[in-house]
């Protein structure tokens, strides 16, 4: 079943954190998740290895240049969803993982300066798309942006993208106290306590319209975002 690979040059750009949030939302809802944590650092691992992980996502670690493309073409064979998470570099394990990926989601931060890591991302995806003779579906996602005001700089910068016939997604993950709260003490967002962080219904909701609009995504990749 479908594999989602989160995959940015920058380090920071919250590949982790919305890799989590997706595969946490798509297990909740009862589908069987396998989470690939090819980051050697395994930060997703640490958050697995807390208490409160959903029952239907099972965190793979340990994965190599070696492994990574058996690790997902069995992964895809045995779950509803596969999402993994990537080192910030531009490695073969990299390219190997976005070879197998029906939707690469590259998240970024709403500056010019991230904006042009993220079109890295993109031109190592095109690379992998000719080298591997097949199309892969890319999206950008706007990460740690404000829930309260969209800049004028912001809209400029998505406006290039879709300009340049590059999906962004409408959802943007915002910056909330909740999606760092997740990594302290484990677990998925409907486990947080109202003593442990603040507005834990608008980080679930922000989440949720993710995961949906991820799914929506699958459901129709080659609109835009496909190889030229
Ligand atoms: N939406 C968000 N709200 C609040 N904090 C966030 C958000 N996204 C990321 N962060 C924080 O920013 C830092 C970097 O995020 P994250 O680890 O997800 O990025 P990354 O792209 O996976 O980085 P790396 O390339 O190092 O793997 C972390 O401290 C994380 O808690
Ligand atoms: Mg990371």
């Amino acid at each position: 079943m479908p594999t989602i690979v989160f995959a940015s040059p920058k380090g920071g750009a919250g590949k982790s954190t919305s890799a989590v949030l997706l595969a946490a939302e798509l297990a909740e809802r009862g589908a069987s998740v396998t989470f690939i944590d090819a980051d050697p650092n395994k930060p997703v691992s640490k958050w697995g290895s807390r208490p409160g992980k959903p029952a239907t996502l099972t965190i793979l670690a340990d994965v190599t240049e070696d492994t990574i493309i058996d690790a997902i073409e069995q992964s895809a064979t045995e779950s509803a969803f596969v999402v993994v998470d990537l080192e910030g570099t531009a490695s073969m394990m990299v390219g190997y993982a976005l070879s197998r990926a029906d939707l690469a989601i590259i998240p970024t931060q709403g500056s010019q300066l991230d904006a042009a890591e993220a079109v890295k991302a993109i031109a190592l995806i095109r690379r992998q798309e000719r080298a591997f003779n097949k199309t892969i579906p890319l999206a950008v996602l706007f990460t740690r942006t404000s829930a309260a005001i969209r800049p004028r700089t912001l809209k400029a910068i998505e406006a290039e993208f879709v300009d340049n016939g590059i999906r962004v997604y409408g959802t943007q993950i915002h910056e909330r106290e909740a999606y760092r709260a997740i990594f302290v003490f484990g677990g998925t967002l409907s486990g947080l306590a109202a003593d442990q962080v603040t507005n834990i219904a608008a980080a679930i909701a922000n989440a949720r319209a993710f995961a949906a609009e991820t799914i929506s995504i699958l459901k129709q990749p080659a609109k835009t975002g496909e190889a030229a």
